[in-house]
């Protein structure tokens, strides 16, 4: 479970590297400022759970184990189509909440250092989701979304 929140922060990081250079026109420039700085925070994630996984006595997966998912995030066919980037942002921080969810149930009882480590970065995606969520809501007032 922790290699796989390893690997999807690491996606997400490279999937919002994308994101935050390619997008263009007036309004893109808050998103892409905020996906700079969720940048830092999903590779302070990766970086998180990594250490976990070593005090684990695990070991950090390589780059051939990994496999991508996030369709959604890949870049859209106009790259002024900024509520497509909206919604794969809230469709990946929804797949982090979920499984990170899962990792708080499974730790219940095993392994209380693993949860509140978990619990806190569920917090950062419950941030991120909200915000972006926001953003969206804007762009459904005006009928673009
Ligand atoms: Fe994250
Ligand atoms: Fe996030």
């Amino acid at each position: 479970m922790l290699k796989k929140a390893y690997f999807m922060e690491v996606e997400t990081v490279m999937s919002y590297i994308t994101n935050s250079i390619n997008p263009d026109g007036v309004r893109a420039q808050e998103i892409i400022e905020s996906l700079e700085q969720d940048i830092q925070e999903e590779l302070g994630h990766a970086r998180q759970f990594g250490q976990r996984i070593k005090e684990l006595y695990g070991v950090v997966p390589g780059s051939l184990d990994f496999s991508a998912e996030q369709s959604y995030l890949q870049p859209p066919d106009e790259q002024t189509d900024i509520v497509h980037v909206i919604k794969g942002v809230i469709e990946a921080e929804t797949g982090a909440i979920d499984h990170y969810n899962k990792i708080v149930e499974f730790c219940d009882d095993k392994d209380l250092v693993t949860q509140d480590m978990v619990i806190q970065i569920l917090h950062d995606e419950e941030g991120h989701r909200r915000l972006f969520e926001g953003f969206l809501r804007e762009y459904k007032a005006e009928g673009l979304a």
